[in-house]
């Protein structure tokens, strides 16, 4: 193992006054359990391996806030009614039985939901619309010419805005009442609150638009800041944590979107509003593989049983096969890279105290420690998002363990596509399967 001066992957941290027994976290991810009567059920067998091998901090991956609307894939999870969040008790009592944290992601798509883009959805929903922060920005309505997307927007009210605000706030209450520890805002990968702080997205002229003299994110912390608030109300000090996007990865032509500085200005800003941990990452102002960089998901792309569905989803199998063909564009843009938000974590960190989540392809042992203790630490805890569908129980390999240890996921992509269809999130690579279930027959994961 590298020598390290600062914190190792094994030592304890606070986030927000709650003590986590140390730096590992799965970061967000689509557990795809749904509303129905096995939720709870699914949300265990997910996220309990997980905490039971040892993983500090477990964030379950994006839940919507609101009744109708917001979701960004099929089969996810609303956590509007507070009878439904009370029985996610169930899930916070299976990780803390192993000594784990769980923080609960709230999120709405906006323009991002299925009613946008998922085809069969919108023939299903004839009548949709979605929240929208502006009107659209002419890429969207371009796309939306040709038959591509769908778009209905519902330009929310100053009013409309507070009470998503307030709704916000109202369901932590509800979740920390079900024993969750923390909030995650899903303050990226194209989700409402990103399209708050997006200067391409946010044009609206109220308390929650830029001003002509702001810089750019201004209206969207005035969300954050409104959302903290109702936080506060309802759920009293619980730890509240957010992404924060730098829209590095916006295409070229895209000109008004934000900068690495802007992130690390709205990243300064929210901590002093009071956020009480910051999730930098370097994402795009659209929807593409900036967020799960990696490679063309060759396998997942030609698997037979997947073609009705993504058919469904696309509009047809021409689509679909349009759709491949700009992912396979995308994935020479975005391959595979070594702790990719590094570099962005690590400028945030020298601008605030509170702690800085680093993720986005950090698969060695000896990354984490480098990113947490190493002569240029870039943050205080470190996540791992597809290695854990790879592995739910990598935390035992990777915890207490030599320098030398790897996560075995490859950063193929084969698990992201398939979830178009609503398929849950597993990995879909034979070969990693196999030697996953070659280091379990060893009792690595003991
Ligand atoms: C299938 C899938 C679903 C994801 N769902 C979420 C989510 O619900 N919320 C979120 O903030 N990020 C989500 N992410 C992004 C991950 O949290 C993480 O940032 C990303 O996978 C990069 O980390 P990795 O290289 O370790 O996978 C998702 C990623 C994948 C692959
Ligand atoms: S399919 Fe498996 S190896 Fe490939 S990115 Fe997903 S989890 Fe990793």
């Amino acid at each position: 193992m590298g020598s390290f001066e600062g914190p190792t992957l094994d030592d304890p941290v606070t986030v927000g006054g709650v003590s986590v027994p140390n730096r590992l976290y799965r970061a967000p991810l689509l557990e795809c359990a749904g509303n129905g009567p096995d939720a709870v059920e699914t949300l265990v067998a997910e996220l309990e391996p997980t905490a039971a091998s040892g993983v500090g901090l477990v964030f379950q991956g994006a839940s919507i806030v609101t009744a109708d609307g917001g979701c960004a894939a099929p089969n996810m999870t609303r956590v509007h009614d507070p009878e439904f969040v009370a029985d996610l008790s169930g899930v916070t009592d299976a990780v803390h039985d192993h000594g784990g944290k769980i923080f609960l992601q709230l999120a709405h798509g906006g323009l991002r939901s299925q009613a946008v883009w998922h085809a069969g959805f919108r023939e299903r929903t004839p009548d949709h619309s979605e929240l929208a922060v502006s009107r659209p920005p002419w890429q969207l309505r371009a796309l939306g010419r040709f038959g591509l997307l769908d778009l209905a927007p519902d330009v929310m009210t100053t009013d409309e805005v507070t009470d998503l605000a307030a709704q916000f706030g109202r369901v932590a209450g509800y979740a920390a009442d079900a024993g969750y520890d923390g909030i995650h805002l899903s303050g990226a990968n194209m989700g409402i609150v990103q399209q708050f702080l997006s200067p391409l997205y946010n044009r609206r002229d109220d308390a929650f638009g830029d001003g002509p003299d702001d810089p750019p994110g201004t209206g969207g912390v005035a969300f954050l800041e409104a959302v903290h608030d109702a936080v506060r109300d309802h759920a009293g000090s619980i730890p509240l944590v957010t992404k924060v996007p730098a829209e590095t990865a916006a295409p070229r032509v895209v000109r008004r979107h934000l900068t690495r500085e802007d992130a690390v200005r709205i990243a300064t800003r929210l901590a002093e509003v009071g956020y009480d941990g910051l999730v930098p990452v370097e994402v795009s102002t659209f929807w593409d593989t900036s967020v799960v960089r990696g490679a063309y998901p060759e396998r997942a792309w030609a698997a037979e049983d997947m073609q009705a569905g993504y058919a469904a989803a696309f509009g047809g199998p021409v689509r679909a096969r349009v759709v491949a063909a700009l992912n396979r564009l995308q994935s020479r843009r975005f391959p595979a890279e070594s702790a990719w938000n590094g570099p962005l974590c690590r400028a945030v960190r020298d601008r605030v105290d509170v702690p800085v989540f680093c993720e986005g392809g950090v698969r060695h042992r000896d990354t984490c420690d480098e990113l947490l203790g190493g002569d240029d630490s870039a943050c205080d805890l470190v996540g791992m998002g597809r290695p854990f569908y790879a592995e739910p129980r990598l935390g035992a390999r990777l915890l207490s363990s030599g320098g030398d240890a790897r996560a075995l996921c490859e950063s193929c992509n084969n698990c992201t596509v398939p979830q178009v269809t609503g398929a849950p999130g597993t990995c879909r690579t034979p070969s990693v399967v196999r030697e996953r279930s070659a280091l379990d027959r060893d009792g690595r994961y003991d």
